[in-house]
């Protein structure tokens, strides 16, 4: 038995108060947060059945292509990008109005190199202020899309990234105050590619076999319209979509040769967390997480995506006869076939493989826990506030006139995420990279070893991650990265002070 949200409203129950609903319904299978929402109580099934019906697997997957500089000099590429309002067909016989970069969802792709400067000019078209954060990167504060660094409608403002950091799988997304769960959903979000010589050195899959794949779920209105619900449930619970998109195509389909193919996979949902799975029940070969390769490859049969966690996985579709066809699985989806078949891979042709995975990727050292010169607490917490249940970091709804925490530059510390909610909450922190020490006390499972700047801290867990602040000082934000929480205003800032000398 399992109270709806809407039942502990009714009851007056939901918010911090509703931390006295006994102990068993918060454990076992019927836990909410086993349910793939990491959500209390669920979603009306109303809203998990309202978009059109659409044949599965009906639509190739599309690449979205990589965007050319229009100038580079010997130590930077320049870009520019346009926001623009289009269309595309999305559901068969209607068109979706969506708001993408370069008037594409998702946006084209930046590729860039670790040590070589990029500067994006951001043109906005739209009728609304945005901010560019660049997800993942070790940026300086202006150029970092800080919520309240906007452009306004008709304004442009160059970002500078100067690529100082290990290479990663990164993504840029709408950060505007308040409106980034609205913005990113209709469509701003694009994948930012890293790479270095010592990853181009590496044999791996390359080319056509190296694939991008952001996924996103989405409502959609009977028109093709997206349905965007904001209320005060979907702020508690995330926006939730009833269809699972592969970069702006529901359930695709994508053929591939017998051989491995390397796939950098993005969850760009607004709330919603995959288990991800292969229908032949084979594992994964896990290269990398957020913040760039692992130490050594790990074999995953299932791989949990966070809103805004990164994986680099290798599938190797060489065991498989001429033919074959498999899912991409979404293991918390069941029993919502549009929410648990994600995309189909067809093995459709042979194709030499010159391809190796080795043995040793890129060693990430593990920072020693004596480094750290501080601990600190954030308590991640549903108050009552104003009448409403908002979410909380430290007790405090985002105020951009208050710094939560001020490490200083060069300095190693401990960030511990305290969650007293039966909710989890995927934590982001901008600027740095960290490691996590442990998970409820335990260390994490390989693959989730490796650099990250997004934690899912667990339903009424503690998550503890460690990192050091490097080159850059100034003001940054970390935030729920469930969009409806991080705009509704689960966010706080931190400044990196300069050194002591
Ligand atoms: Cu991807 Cu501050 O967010
Ligand atoms: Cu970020
Ligand atoms: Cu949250």
């Amino acid at each position: 038995m399992l109270l709806s949200r809407r039942r502990l409203l009714a009851l007056g129950l939901a918010g911090s108060s509703a931390l006295v609903l006994p102990r068993s319904i918060l454990h076992g299978r019927d836990r909410p947060a086993d349910r793939g929402q990491d959500t209390p109580g669920g979603v009306p099934s109303t809203r998990t059945l309202g978009s059109p019906p659409v044949e599965p697997f009906t639509r190739p997957l599309i690449i979205p292509p990589v965007l050319e500089p229009v100038a580079t000099d010997e130590a930077t590429d320049y870009y520019v990008l346009t926001m623009d309002q289009a269309q595309v067909e999305i559901i068969p016989g209607t068109f979706t109005t969506f708001w993408g970069y370069s008037s594409i969802y998702p946006g084209p792709t930046i590729k860039a190199r670790t040590g070589r400067r990029a500067v994006v000019r951001h043109v906005n078209n739209l009728p609304e202020s945005m901010s560019i954060h660049l997800h993942g990167g070790h940026t300086p504060p202006t150029s970092d899309g800080h919520p309240y660094d906007l452009i306004a409608p008709g304004d442009s403002k160059d970002y500078d990234y100067p690529n100082i950091q290990i290479p990663a799988v990164l993504w840029y997304h709408d950060h505007a105050v308040d409106t980034t769960g609205r913005h990113v959903y209709m469509g701003l979000a694009g994948f930012y590619l890293m790479t270095d010589e010592l990853e181009d050195a590496l044999p791996l899959p390359t080319g056509v076999n190296d694939v991008p794949l952001l996924i996103q779920d989405r409502l959609f209105n009977e028109d093709g319209s997206l349905n965007y619900p904001l209320n005060d449930e979907t702020i508690a619970a995330g926006v939730l979509g009833d269809r699972i998109l592969v970069n702006g195509v529901i359930q695709p389909f994508f053929d591939v040769a017998r051989r491995k193919t390397r796939f950098r996979v993005v969850n760009g949902s607004n709330a919603r967390r995959y288990t991800l799975g292969l229908s032949s029940g084979d594992p994964f070969i896990q290269l990398g997480s957020d913040g760039g390769l692992l130490s050594r490859p790990v074999q995953r049969s299932t791989i949990r995506i966070s809103p805004a966690e990164r994986v680099d996985v290798v599938i190797d579709f060489s065991r498989y006869d001429l033919g074959t066809i498999l899912i991409l699985t979404n293991q918390d989806g069941a029993p919502e076939p549009n929410l648990t078949d994600m995309m189909q891979f067809r093995v459709t042709r042979d194709e030499p493989d010159e391809s190796v995975i080795p043995e040793v990727l890129r060693p990430v050292v593990p920072i020693p826990e004596e480094l750290a010169v501080t601990t600190r607490d954030f308590v991640l917490e549903q108050r009552l506030i104003n009448g409403r249940n908002l979410w909380t970091i430290n007790a405090r709804l985002f105020d951009p006139a208050y710094v939560e925490a001020t490490p200083r530059l060069g300095d190693v510390e401990i960030w511990q995420f305290i969650n007293t909610s039966y909710d989890a909450h995927p934590v982001h922190i901008h600027d740095i990279q960290w490691q996590i020490l442990d998970i409820n006390g335990v260390r994490p499972p390989a693959g989730e070893d490796g650099w990250k700047d997004t934690f899912r801290v667990p339903a009424l867990g503690r998550l503890r991650v460690i990192g050091r602040f490097e080159n850059q000082t100034g003001l940054y934000v970390f935030h729920c990265h469930k969009l409806e929480h991080e705009d509704h205003a689960m966010m706080a800032q931190f400044e990196v002070l300069p050194a002591t000398g």
